[in-house]
């Protein structure tokens, strides 16, 4: 019965992809919910490393049954490509199943996501250009095209014929640009309906017989609290609901279903792309962080801006989605360093802020207001239960479970899957 959700507490990247692979091992059925390629999963275990953008991060496991979800907005190439370079790498791709309901990205949202991003100058999000938010404001137009619309190739070409009418308009009358040919596109894409036939499927159905049998089931969250496009720092956010929310109807599962939503935190914070980040190191902190960190972007390559653990961020995120356990990953990153800061409270002049404030402009003025930590200038990699932790890096957790009010119940401390402790057991 029970189903346990997986959610970015920060910006993402928080290493969700590690996490779900480390709990996928007791899992029966891992379901992809929401974003599209846009997410970059890394997962290293015995058959190498990969980026997951698409693929659920349990597939490494002949058990586990991989959902993607209606919520999901899939790009039917990467995906191919990510099932062909999975197979080439000896993973079996046989148990994974692709919701006839969830969007398609199609090569009209490309590049309109790239042109978008050019037209918005000085002011661009940042956005991965991987055709993810205008793929979103289709479906919320109702001009969205869904997966198992391929599978019928007649009723498939009128609707593409009236939507793509639509989009060359705009390629050609606001972008200049030369339209798309609706046969080339059409034939494209009955091409990926053909090789993705056998993955398309009622997905809902499979979860629920998965849930009724009793297994365990993990909800993979992408992207992270903070970019959410209700409650993260509008407009710099992504296009869907990374929060419970969108885990719930991304999948059509309901929320009596749920018996754990996990929150991964980074030990502190990072993000790519453009728009506020209040902890932010300064630039030689930054930088010793990022490099020791490799904190460039999964999916684009960019260098990833570094902060402190911001502690109104995560109560925030906290609240939001009703985390009952906290993975904190990357606590080895921090090994190095003589002292760390963690953010309780936001300063705006002389006033105090607990609550992570809506206006955008009112959150560049927030001061964090810091507490220090002594490091633990000790390597932690190789350290596999929470007593054996040096106390130092204990009280860092312990001060995280202070300022969330939530129990820690994984640390990570190494992106291998065996590089992971669990204080106290999680199922
Ligand atoms: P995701 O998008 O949330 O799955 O996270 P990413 O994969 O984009 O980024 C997380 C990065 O941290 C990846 O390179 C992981 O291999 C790595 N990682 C995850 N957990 C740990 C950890 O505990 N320590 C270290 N050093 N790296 C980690
Ligand atoms: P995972 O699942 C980090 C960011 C982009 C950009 C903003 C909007 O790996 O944690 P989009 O392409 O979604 O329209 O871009 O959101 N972003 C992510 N940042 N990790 C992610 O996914 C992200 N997905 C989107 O960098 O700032
Ligand atoms: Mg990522």
């Amino acid at each position: 019965m029970p189903a346990i959700a997986i959610l970015g507490g920060q910006w993402g990247d928080e290493g969700k992809g590690k996490v779900v692979d480390y709990l996928a091992q007791r899992a029966h059925t891992v379901a992809r919910f929401g974003g599209g390629s846009n997410a970059g999963h890394t997962v290293i275990n015995q058959y190498g490393e990969f980026r997951m953008h698409l693929v659920p991060s349990g597939v490494f496991y002949p058990h586990v049954t991989c959902l993607i979800g209606n919520g999901v907005v899939v790009d039917p190439k990467v995906l191919l490509e990510e099932i062909d370079l999975l197979r080439g790498r000896g993973v079996d791709t046989s148990r994974l199943f692709l919701s006839d309901r969830a969007h398609l990205v199609m090569p009209y949202h490309v590049l309109l996501d790239g042109l978008e991003e050019e037209a918005r100058g000085a002011g661009a999000l940042g956005t991965t250009r991987r055709g993810i938010g205008p793929s979103y404001v289709d479906k919320a137009a109702r001009l969205g095209i869904r997966a198992g619309e391929l599978l019928d190739r007649e009723p498939f070409r009128k609707r593409l014929a009236f939507v793509l009418e639509q989009k060359n308009a705009l390629l050609t009358r606001v972008y200049g640009r030369e339209p798309l040919s609706l046969e080339g596109v059409f034939n494209e894409y009955c091409a990926y309906g053909e090789r993705l036939r056998p993955f398309i499927r009622d997905t809902g159905l499979l979860l629920e017989a998965a849930l009724e049998r009793g297994e365990w089931v993990v909800l993979e969250g992408a992207q992270g609290a903070l970019l959410d496009l209700d409650f993260g720092t509008y407009p710099y956010v992504t296009s869907s609901s990374p929060t419970i929310g969108g885990a719930l109807t991304g999948l059509g599962v309901s929320s009596r279903r749920l018996e754990q939503v996990l929150g991964v935190f980074k030990a502190y914070s990072t993000r790519v792309g453009e728009g506020p980040l209040p902890t932010e190191m300064e630039k030689e902190m930054g930088q010793r962080v990022r490099e020791r960190g490799h904190e460039y972007g999964a999916t684009t390559g960019r260098p990833r801006r570094c902060g402190w653990f911001d502690g109104v961020a995560a109560r925030y995120a906290s609240r939001l989605n009703g985390f009952t356990g906290l993975a904190i990953t990357r606590l080895d990153v921090l090994d190095e360093l003589p002292a760390l800061k963690l953010c309780g409270a936001y300063k705006v002049g002389h006033e105090t802020l607990e609550h992570f404030p809506a206006s955008l402009p009112l959150l560049e003025r927030c001061q964090p207001v810091y507490e220090e930590l002594p490091g633990w200038q000790a390597p932690l990699r190789n350290i596999r239960r929470f007593e054996d932790l040096p106390p130092r890096a204990r009280a860092y957790i312990k001060k995280i479970e202070e300022i969330t009010s939530c129990p820690v119940v994984l640390v990570s401390v190494g992106p291998q899957r065996e590089e992971t402790i669990l204080p106290r057991p999680l199922f």
